[in-house]
């Protein structure tokens, strides 16, 4: 089995693994963390008697949807949602799990190849830390995860499990955190996976287009697109695996101060594209990223060659989504987006030799959502 993340630094909380039998598919012998005492409100008698939330529903389900992030000169804080794909969690209150502890009891869908240790899963380390950030310790949670998104992808996958996992116990307990705290769960769950970015897990808990104004403290800025605009997103998937922790390893150290100034008013260019809903300016600013693109680009086989057939074919523009290898390209028609992806998809094939699929999707406005809950 793949171990997810490797390592779990979480402050205050402790990891109890039990072993009894790994391999077993029963919730009760899956893996589980606990909180530690130090996580928990401080021992004088006051704050003990104050008790833990208490779960509204018996159980939730929750989707977040899929991500692009970077949009080519937003390296690690510009990213939109995509509506129609994504990863769906089932959570429920469980009295078989020990309270205070999360049990994956099964993973579907594209991700069988991920561990169920919940230290080691996204959606895992995303549900424990909302669990930390509310205090719970009384409630076992049992979650199940069902991935509609590839891993490895350049989608956001990782980034959509956590936010759904994060809502869904959020949800579960009455809602009461905000989404930039559920952010930052999902922050905690990306950094063990890829990297400290969050232009994937933003948008997709937050839906649309989300600036990451600053990391330290986290500011995060919803741009809104004209409602009454169309954008659709070619999105073309070969059959390659690009990690991102190997993709941000080829990144550049350092960057030229020309470099610096063109991509700062491309991205500036873009946000206001954005919220003018300037499609061609979208795309024209989408295509421009000299810093991140040009190093990636040559990692994936044939992408020079699909960019090139996206803008030949119509788009607006291409880049790569996110640390790829899927290709995005901009248009603002949908049959004119299916003519884009089957350009894109040959491109692959003939110059990268990749078997690719490709999507025409929309802007997911809305980001991380109750799908259905059973109320207590
Ligand atoms: N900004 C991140 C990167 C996104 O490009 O490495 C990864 O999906």
């Amino acid at each position: 089995m793949a171990t997810f993340c490797s390592q779990l630094h979480l402050n205050s909380i402790s990891a109890t693994i039990t072993t009894s039998s790994s391999s077993s598919s029963s919730p009760k012998s899956s893996f589980r963390f606990k909180i530690s005492a130090s996580a928990l409100p401080s021992s004088n008698s006051k704050s003990l008697l104050i008790a833990d939330p208490q779960p509204v529903f018996t159980s939730v389900k929750t989707f977040a949807p899929a991500t692009v992030a970077n949009l080519g000169p937003g390296f690690d804080f510009l990213g939109c949602a995509v509506d129609g794909i994504g990863d769906f969690v089932n959570l429920r209150v469980d009295p078989d799990v020990h309270p205070g502890e999360v049990s994956i009891s099964d993973i579907s869908g594209a991700g069988s190849k991920l561990s169920k240790n919940p230290l080691w899963n996204c959606a895992g380390i995303a549900a424990i830390a909302v669990m930390k950030m509310l205090k719970i310790r009384s409630v076992g949670l049992s979650l199940s995860l069902e991935k509609g998104l590839p891993l490895g992808s350049g989608l956001g996958s990782s980034a959509a499990s956590a936010a759904a996992a994060a809502v869904a116990v959020n949800e579960l307990f009455g809602g009461s955190l905000s989404r930039s705290d559920l952010v930052l769960a999902g922050l905690e769950s990306e950094s063990k996976v890829s990297g400290y970015h969050a232009d994937n897990v933003a948008p997709s808990i937050m839906g649309g287009f989300v600036l990451i104004r600053s990391y330290d403290p986290l500011e995060l800025m919803q741009l809104q697109f004209p409602i009454e605009k169309d954008l659709f997103f070619v999105l073309v998937n070969p059959e390659f695996e690009a990690p991102t922790k190997k993709m941000r390893a080829a990144l550049p150290k350092e960057i030229t101060m020309s470099h610096h100034v063109w991509n700062s008013s491309q991205a500036g260019a873009l946000v206001a594209s954005v919220l003018q809903g300037d499609l061609r300016g979208l795309g024209k600013a989408l295509s421009s990223d000299k810093i991140v693109e040009p190093r990636r680009a040559p990692l994936i086989p044939g992408m020079e060659a699909v960019k090139k057939a996206a803008i030949e074919a119509g788009a607006f523009g291409c880049t790569i989504s996110g640390a790829g290898p899927t290709a995005v390209a901009v248009t603002d028609d949908e049959a004119r987006g299916r003519e884009i992806g089957e350009r894109m998809v040959e491109a692959f094939m003939k110059e990268g030799n990749l078997k690719a699929i490709a999507m025409v999707k929309q802007l997911d406005r809305v980001g991380a959502r109750l799908v259905s809950s059973v109320p207590r």
